[in-house]
């Protein structure tokens, strides 16, 4: 692996993040049903409290709302707390003064004058890799962000990108991916392996494959809205792996699934950032840490995923 530099050490260092796209989002999460700003705040104090430093927001967010709770939750703990967010580059956001303005709304919105790490959410087409990294890397020269990163960017683009900001001096910490034991994309197209060697952190989101790898959704139960009709497919087919997964949990003194299946991303060297809507779930994601699954586990849970997902 290449050396670490020094500004980046840091993300190397955590094993577990939370993430905040439950808080404020009516569209994929029902914030407001069941859950809202008081259960979104235990969750953020249940972290702290498990010693969970890492929060990862973005500005689409609860249209904003994410980083607005976030603020508010910061200025009442004294805890040091590590803050990402992302840039979305909307069709209509052309330059790179859009990323510079955008960072300085997140940024109010968060109540803090600098991040510790601000990522390009998704690859655009109307922008290109090297405008949005020659952005980026005024946005660390004016202290606005500690580091810099993307998210979505497949292999190639990552690599465009590192390159990009190598030529003004400065790393690429990370690049944010769907990765769970129900989707390896990363893991078989080479981009963990790449992340790896260049030092770039990978951050793995839907660690719990939004909820489907708890083992409370089923055929018969599934998650309410759009989340239920993506994983149409998928549902029938994780009985196997749930089992497994359950086994497994046992052998560890009774570790639930949704601990088995961020277990398994830390062991692969990524570094997940499961979402939490209360204490109660933010408390059992944080039981991932302490304990390591054997080789031998890891390699039955590649064997039972690889037999569903691919
Ligand atoms: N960069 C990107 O494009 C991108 C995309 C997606 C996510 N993300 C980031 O990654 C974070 C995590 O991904 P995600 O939220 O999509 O998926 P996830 O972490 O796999 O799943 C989170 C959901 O699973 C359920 N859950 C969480 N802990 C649980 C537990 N212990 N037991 C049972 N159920 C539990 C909750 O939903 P229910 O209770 O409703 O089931 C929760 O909202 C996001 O918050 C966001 O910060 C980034």
């Amino acid at each position: 692996m290449a050396e670490l530099s020094s500004e980046t050490r840091f993300l190397h260092a955590m094993e577990m993040g939370l993430g905040a796209w439950q808080w404020g989002d009516r569209v994929v999460w029902q914030y407001g049903h069941g859950y809202g700003d008081a259960e979104v705040h235990q969750a953020f104090l249940a972290s702290l409290n498990e010693g969970i430093r890492f929060i990862d927001t973005a500005e689409i967010y609860g249209n904003g709302r994410s980083e607005r709770l976030l603020g508010q939750f910061l200025k009442e703990t004294d805890q040091p707390v590590l803050i990402a967010t992302k840039f979305l580059p909307f069709p209509w956001r052309f330059g790179k003064g859009a990323i510079v303005r955008a960072l300085k709304g997140s940024l109010s919105r968060l109540g803090v004058e600098s991040v510790d790490l601000y990522q390009i959410h998704w690859p655009s087409p109307l922008l290109s890799i090297d405008t949005m990294m020659e952005a980026l890397a005024g946005c660390v020269r004016s202290g606005m962000t500690r580091t810099v990163g993307v998210s979505n960017f497949s292999q190639t683009q990552m690599l465009a990108a590192y390159s990009s900001l190598a030529r003004h001096n400065i790393p690429l910490a990370s690049n944010q991916v769907h990765y769970s034991l129900l989707n390896r994309t990363i893991e078989k197209n080479g981009t963990l392996a790449r992340c790896k060697e260049l030092g770039i952190r990978l951050i793995s989101y839907s660690p719990i494959e939004k909820g489907l790898l708890s083992g409370k959704y089923s055929v018969d139960s599934p998650p309410p809205g759009a989340r239920g009709r993506n994983y149409t497919n998928l549902l029938p087919k994780i009985g196997p792996l749930l089992k497994l997964m359950t086994e497994i949990g046992q052998d560890h003194g009774g570790k639930s699934n949704a601990q088995v299946a961020l277990n398994w991303v830390i062991c692969k060297g990524a570094l997940p950032i499961p979402g939490a809507k209360n204490a109660e779930q933010a408390q059992e994601n944080a039981g991932a840490l302490g304990w390591r699954l054997t080789d031998e586990e890891a390699v039955r849970l590649d064997e039972t995923s690889s037999k569903i997902w691919e």
